[in-house]
């Protein structure tokens, strides 16, 4: 359904992403992890049409045979109904406070020429599929009056709307209680009809996903099933994250990836990784390709 094929994201002579491949089936849920600065957002800007000025992607996306990338402005709108972004950070920013919340669903659906009436209906629909309580009395309510959990599920109504073919999350760890999280989570798993989920939470990774992508300095270094990149990681990059993520019974971490993520533009030639890899030899002043059918990852010297 989604197919990116050598997706690279430039911002003048930077190139930020670079060579990106990957599908993502109907219903299938995929996340894609790695540090903060590895491309992982910029990769889902692509996708909607939404990457910052100065900023340009090239190579191939499309959805349902439908291109995304290199699309003419005034195509873009129609395209954003159908790849759809949920960002958890700040629902309160993100709804607008002076707006009856059904109000505020509705209207996504009007702005896509939906009649008043219609979306009215959708509206109150799609509140009980995010499994609000009471749809018609909630519609009624301010963005205030809802808890944050509640909020949320608006949101995710929102993203909902236009019947979208694939459901982006940016980072939905937030402020929200655990237990709120958890259920909210478990709902987008749910309802998403696929899903790109983005996140560092690895944890969160393994309750949502079924696929994972790695990235790390604006490549993918390391895909395949969830539960096998998990227990038997190959590159030494992903070894690593997950090493640091992993807490001892007393709650002690483990060693982290030593050093720091580089800034763009300030990765090594090669692997992007060798710098900070603890196994790196003279193979890895060559870039190692993405191999493997299933698991896939690049790396000169692989673990078990
Ligand atoms: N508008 C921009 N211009 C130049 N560099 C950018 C821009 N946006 C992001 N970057 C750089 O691109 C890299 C990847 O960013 P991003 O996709 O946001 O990473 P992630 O989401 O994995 O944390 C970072 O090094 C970031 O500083
Ligand atoms: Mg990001």
């Amino acid at each position: 359904m989604l197919s990116v094929e050598g997706l690279s994201v430039r911002a003048g002579s930077l190139e930020l992403v670079r060579d990106v491949s990957f599908g993502i089936a109907p219903g299938e849920r995929v996340g894609l992890i790695g540090e903060s600065g590895s491309g992982k957002s910029l990769t889902a800007l692509s996708l909607m049409g939404l990457l910052p000025e100065g900023v340009t992607a090239s190579g191939k996306a499309s959805l349902d045979g439908q291109n995304l990338v290199g699309v003419p402005e005034r195509e873009l709108k129609g395209l954003r109904g159908r790849v759809a972004s949920m960002v958890f950070q700040e629902p309160m920013t993100a709804l607008n406070p002076t707006m009856r919340v059904g109000k505020q669903v509705a209207e996504v659906m009007t702005l896509h020429g939906v009649a008043r009436g219609d979306a009215r209906l959708r509206a109150l629909e799609l509140l009980s599929r995010v499994r609000l309580p009471q749809p018609e009395q909630l519609a009624r309510a301010y963005p205030h009056q809802l808890s944050g959990g509640q909020r949320q599920r608006v949101m995710l109504a929102i993203a909902l709307a236009n019947e979208p073919a694939l459901l982006i999350c940016d980072e939905p760890t937030t402020a929200l209680d655990v237990t709120v999280q958890k259920q909210m989570l478990e709902l987008i798993a749910e309802v998403a009809p696929a899903l790109l989920f983005i996140t560092h939470d690895l944890a969160v990774v393994a309750s949502v996903c079924e696929r994972v992508l790695v990235m790390y300095g604006g490549r993918v270094v390391e895909s395949g099933p969830m539960r096998e990149v998990f227990t038997r990681p190959r590159h030494r990059y992903t070894q690593g994250l997950l090493d640091s993520s992993r807490l001892t019974p007393r709650g002690t971490r483990l060693p982290t990836i030593k050093g720091t993520v580089p800034s763009a533009g300030e990765f090594p030639d090669g692997c992007v990784f060798r710098n900070r890899c603890p196994f790196a030899s003279d193979m890895c002043l060559s870039e190692p390709v993405l191999t493997g059918d299933g698991h896939a990852f690049a790396c000169w010297h692989p673990g078990d």
